[in-house]
C-alpha cells in the first residue's frame, strides 16, 4: 500500500464509470507521492471498470462507494467525508456525473458528498467526443464553470471508441499539476513571505578534464525540500550540484559543479535569505592541483593530494544576522551523536541526522531523519522524500517562527477555500 500522511492535504477522489478510470489508480499514487491523503469514492459505474481493491491498495484507505453503507452512515458518512475533504477531484467525470452535479442531483454517495461539501471541486471529464460536444453536456459544463467548478481538459486525441476528438481525460501528471498549481488552497503557508536558499545534490571536484571526485547524492532530498518550501509559500533559490532532475515548479535553480562554486553561489544569494538549508553532499576535500590535461596511464601507482573545500554551511551559520540555518549530517554510525556534534561545531539552528549507506539515504526514493536543535529533537519516520521534506519544512517553519519570527506568516493548518 502507498503510505498516507496525516499532515498532507485531504483530497477526495471521485471515480466515475468511464474507460479512463484505469488511469485513476496512477492519479492516487501521484497525489500520495506529493504528500496528499487520498480518499477514493467510486460510483456504481466505476466499479465495472476498476476493482475497489485496486484503489484500496494504492490509497491505503477503504474505498467508499455506497450511500447505503449502514456502518458508515451510522456516523453520517457522506457528511463526514464532505467535511473531511480540502478538495474534491473527480477523474474521470462522465457525462452522467457532470449532469448530476450541474442539476444539483444526488443519487449516490459521490454526488451527495458534492452537494454537502464546501470544498472546491475539480472535474476531469472523459467521454466520447460526440457526447462532449452535445449541447446538453456543454450547457452542464458551463453551469458548473460559472459556479466555480474547475474543469480540467478534456484533451483531444485518439479515443477508446476508435474515433478522434475532444474528450480524453487529462493525464494523471497534468491533473496533479492542476491540483498543486495553487498550493495555498491546500497547504499551510508557513513560510509565506520568506526566502529560502537550499543546496542539493553532489559536487564534482576535477582530477583532470575528464575525471572527478564525487559521491552518490542524487539531489532527490534537496529537490523535494525545494518543492515543499515553495508549496509552503517561500521564494526558493536552489543551488544545485549536477543531477538529473527537473527544476521544481516556481523555484529558481542555480547550477554549480564544485564545492567552491557552491560556496560562492550560496554566498551570493544568502544575504536575502531568511532560511538556509544545506542538503547538498559537498565534497569535503578536492584534488589540490587538477591536471590541465588527461592524466596518462604510466605509473604503477599514484596518489592524489587533496585539500579541504570551503564549508558552505558553517560559513552561513557564522554570518552575523544571518538566516535560520539547517544542516544535514550524513552518517553511517552513531548518527545522532555525530549530528549533535555537528549542530554545535557548525553553529547551526537545526541539524537533520541522516543514516546513509548503500541502501539508505543516498539515491533512494524514501528517507528517515532525526531532527535536532538545542533542547529538542523530532523523529521523521521513513516515508517518501516528498513527505519527509514536507514534515521537515513544517518543523523548520515552527522553529523559525518560535525563534526569529517577525517576518512571514505564523504556521497554521492548511485552509481550504471554497
Ligand atoms: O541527494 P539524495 O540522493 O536524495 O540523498 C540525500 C542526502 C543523503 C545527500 C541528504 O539527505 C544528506 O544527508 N545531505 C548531507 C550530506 C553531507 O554532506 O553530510 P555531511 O555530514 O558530510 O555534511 C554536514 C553538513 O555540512 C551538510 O549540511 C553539508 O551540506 C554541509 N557541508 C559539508 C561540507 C562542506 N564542504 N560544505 C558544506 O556546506
Amino acid at each position: 500500500m502507498t503510505e498516507q500522511t496525516e499532515d498532507g492535504p485531504k483530497i477526495l477522489l471521485g471515480v466515475t464509470g468511464g474507460i479512463a478510470s484505469y488511469k485513476s489508480p496512477e492519479l492516487v499514487r501521484r497525489l500520495t507521492e506529493r504528500g496528499a491523503q487520498v480518499q477514493v469514492v467510486m460510483s456504481r459505474g466505476a466499479r465495472e471498470f476498476v476493482s475497489p481493491l485496486t484503489f484500496q491498495a494504492v490509497s491505503g484507505r477503504r474505498v467508499r462507494d455506497d450511500i447505503w453503507d449502514a456502518q458508515a452512515e451510522a456516523a453520517m458518512g457522506h457528511i463526514e467525508l464532505a467535511r473531511w475533504a480540502d478538495l474534491i477531484v473527480i477523474a474521470p467525470a462522465t457525462a452522467h456525473c457532470i449532469g448530476l452535479l450541474a442539476n444539483g442531483l444526488a443519487d449516490d454517495l459521490l454526488s451527495t458528498i458534492c452537494l454537502a461539501t464546501t470544498a472546491p471541486l475539480m472535474l476531469a471529464p472523459a467521454m466520447n467526443h460526440v457526447m462532449w460536444r452535445h449541447p446538453a453536456v456543454q450547457t452542464n459544463v458551463r453551469a458548473l464553470d460559472q459556479r466555480g467548478v474547475r474543469i480540467l481538459g478534456p484533451a483531444t486525441g485518439d479515443q477508446a471508441c476508435g474515433e478522434e476528438g475532444p474528450g480524453r481525460m487529462l493525464e494523471p501528471a497534468e491533473i496533479v499539476d492542476a491540483v498543486y498549481a495553487a498550493p495555498e488552497r491546500l497547504i499551510s503557508q508557513s513560510l509565506k513571505g520568506l526566502t529560502v536558499v537550499i543546496t542539493a545534490g553532489p559536487t564534482r571536484e576535477p582530477i583532470d578534464p575528464v575525471r572527478y571526485v564525487t559521491n552518490r547524492s542524487s539531489g532527490k532530498m534537496g529537490y523535494a525540500l525545494a518543492s515543499a518550501a515553495r508549496e509552503a509559500g517561500a521564494s526558493v533559490v536552489l543551488v544545485s550540484g549536477p543531477v538529473a532532475l527537473p527544476v521544481p515548479r516556481g523555484v529558481k535553480r542555480v547550477e554549480v559543479e564544485t564545492a567552491e562554486e557552491m560556496y560562492r553561489a550560496v554566498n551570493a544569494h544568502v544575504g536575502a535569505a531568511d532560511v538556509f538549508i544545506g542538503c547538498a553532499a559537498v565534497s569535503d576535500y578536492r584534488p589540490e592541483s587538477p591536471s590541465t590535461h588527461k592524466i596518462k596511464r604510466k605509473a604503477e601507482a599514484m596518489s592524489l593530494a587533496l585539500v579541504r573545500s570551503p564549508d558552505t554551511l558553517a560559513s552561513v551559520a557564522a554570518l552575523v544576522g544571518g538566516p535560520f540555518t539547517v544542516g544535514f549530517a550524513a552518517e553511517t554510525q552513531d548518527v545522532t551523536g555525530h549530528a549533535r556534534a555537528k549542530l554545535t561545531n557548525k553553529g547551526v539552528d537545526m541539524m537533520a541526522a541522516n543514516l546513509v549507506g548503500p541502501d539508505c539515504g543516498f539515491d533512494q526514493e524514501t528517507n528517515a531523519l532525526t531532527v535536532l536543535w538545542e533542547g529538542g529533537e523530532a523523529q521523521l519516520e521513513q516515508a517518501s522524500k516528498a513527505v519527509v521534506a514536507r514534515r521537515l519544512v513544517t518543523l523548520i517553519a515552527a522553529r523559525y517562527h518560535a525563534t526569529r519570527g517577525t517576518r512571514g506568516a505564523a504556521p497554521q493548518a492548511g485552509t481550504p477555500v471554497s
